[in-house]
């Protein structure tokens, strides 16, 4: 197999070519694959085409242990019937498209809110590995922001005074911005968590910016000084140069790092397309040493 990557950005995003997930089992492919997503942070596949089954089994050969509580399963159950498959789509258990003021569509909506998966949860999500099974025929990107390069462009002294800052992130927070309500039963479970607003790899020895719509504010700061302080790096690293567009076709398989990249989906006539994907995201916990 002659694994081929090819920079799609000046900073971050790959295609890799030369390789058929289905079949990758050897570890030093696995390893290469795992270095190319360090150097990258976003890797695309044309034409995998997985079944839910091959998609979740490769995400655990990849890193591990799978994310249970990414997605709407945070409210309600999947239609999918596996909580570590998360329905990123447009249509009801009949494959009807969801209704206008259905909640698992408003749900959906919200992921055009630039964030990172599961920050509001602890362990937060690492990788996400997004397969493309009905593709419409207009364009319904997936855009993608580089936190590396967005932090390593900041001046010094903006870097030493965000270093230890700590965000609070909820996804109660994220979806009342939207007008989303909940019971105050949901609320308790959706309380969110703290995460540094900094994050630093050990193996790329690398920092990048933890930011997500689900931040709504700094710890021992004042709510609205943080929450102004998020909104201006919310702004800062989703500039233009920063960002790459994914335009998708069917069968690619995404993956990015949640640690190091923001993502938000473009809109698009939903009443009118369908647009199904499916979603695996590995929990962030230290790696088992080799
Ligand atoms: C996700 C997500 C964006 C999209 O799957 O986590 O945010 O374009 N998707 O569907
Ligand atoms: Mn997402």
């Amino acid at each position: 197999m002659s694994l081929r990557f090819t920079p799609l950005h000046q900073s971050f995003v790959a295609e890799v070519s030369g390789v058929d997930l289905r079949r990758v089992f050897d570890e030093p492919t696995l390893a290469a694959l795992r270095d190319g997503m360090d150097r990258y942070g976003v890797l695309v596949f044309r034409r995998q085409p997985l079944t839910d089954a091959e998609q979740l089994d490769f995400a655990r050969r990849w890193d591990g242990t799978l994310h249970t509580k990414t997605g709407i399963s945070a409210l309600t159950a999947s239609r999918l019937g596996n909580e570590a498959l998360t329905d990123i789509s447009n249509v009801d258990e009949n494959g009807d498209p969801l209704d206008s003021a259905d909640r698992r569509r408003i749900y959906g909506l919200a992921n055009q809110l630039w964030h990172t998966d599961a920050s509001f949860e602890n362990p937060p999500g690492r990788y996400s590995l997004l397969s493309a099974r009905v593709i419409p025929t207009v364009r319904a990107d997936t855009e993608f922001a580089d936190m590396r390069a967005a932090w390593e462009a900041l001046p010094a002294d903006e870097q030493a005074r965000l270093l230890p800052l700590i965000a609070h992130h909820s996804i109660a927070y994220s979806r009342e911005v939207l007008g989303f309500s909940f019971s105050s039963e949901e609320r308790e479970r959706l309380h969110g968590n703290p995460q540094p607003l900094v994050r630093y790899c050990e193996k790329t020895r690398r920092r990048a910016l933890y930011l997500a719509s689900h931040a709504s504010h700094i710890v021992d700061m004042p709510v609205a000084e943080g929450r102004l302080l998020l909104r201006e790096l919310m702004t800062y690293a989703t500039a233009p140069q920063f960002c790459y567009a994914h335009a998708w076709d069917n069968e690619d398989l995404v993956i990015w790092d949640n640690r190091s990249t923001m993502h938000r989906a473009r809109p698009f006539n939903d009443k009118q397309y369908r647009r199904e994907l499916r979603r695996v995201t590995t929990l962030d916990i230290k790696p088992v040493p080799a």
